[in-house]
């Protein structure tokens, strides 16, 4: 009907592994306001609203995106995690409320916390990081460019180019990329780079 108002759509997210239902959700609403100010989970974090600090970092089936340039409507159907709900993701046994994921248990061992606008998109991204380098994809660093399906090995560099969208205004990297290496190491899958 031509003159029919337009409705705004209702729309499930799950996040977190809990479902959210939303009703006449505004379809221009990115996922990051969807999630701070609809549901008001406040892992994700605005630092500036444009793509270019990644502190808004949160997983989309397992992949990061950044959630300040997504639409909360595309992401009905997928499994989104934040910081918040990383432990659980990662399986971690969760009835223990305080359970972390190995990244933020190495965070906190390297003294790799920064300030809360900053911290949870680069730990985020550096569990992407780890997945992404698991399964061969390339960074702009790596020597050989073709896919081989192998793991890369993630040295400083690997990882300072592939956490280089997560930015810490203060400067304060050299922790983060200790807290990456260890996780990785432990995993015993894709590390061995200098
Ligand atoms: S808030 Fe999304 S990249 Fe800065
Ligand atoms: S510690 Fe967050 S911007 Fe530097």
């Amino acid at each position: 009907m031509p003159n029919e108002p337009r409705r705004a759509p209702d729309v499930v997210l799950a996040v977190d592994g809990a479902r959210h239902q939303l009703d006449a959700l505004d379809a221009h609403t990115t996922l990051l306001d969807c999630l701070r100010d609809r549901l008001h989970l406040t892992g994700a974090k605005k630092g500036c609203g444009h793509g270019q600090c990644g502190a808004c970092t949160v997983l989309v089936d397992g992949a990061r995106v950044l959630s300040c340039l997504t639409l909360a409507v595309m992401q009905e159907g997928r499994q989104i995690t934040t910081v918040a709900g990383l432990a659980a993701a990662g399986g971690a046994i969760c009835a223990d409320p305080d359970a972390l994921h190995p990244m933020q248990a190495a965070f906190i061992a390297h003294d790799a916390f920064q300030c809360g606008y900053c911290t949870p998109g680069q730990i985020v991204s550096a569990v992407a990081v780890l997945d992404e380098a698991r399964r061969g994809d390339a960074s702009y660093v790596t020597a050989d460019l073709r896919p081989s399906g192998r793991p890369v090995p993630l040295s400083d560099d690997e990882i300072r180019e592939r956490m280089s969208g997560n930015l810490c205004r203060c400067g304060a990297y050299a922790n983060i990329v200790a807290a990456i290496r260890e996780v990785d190491a432990a995993s015993g899958v894709a590390g061995g780079g200098t």
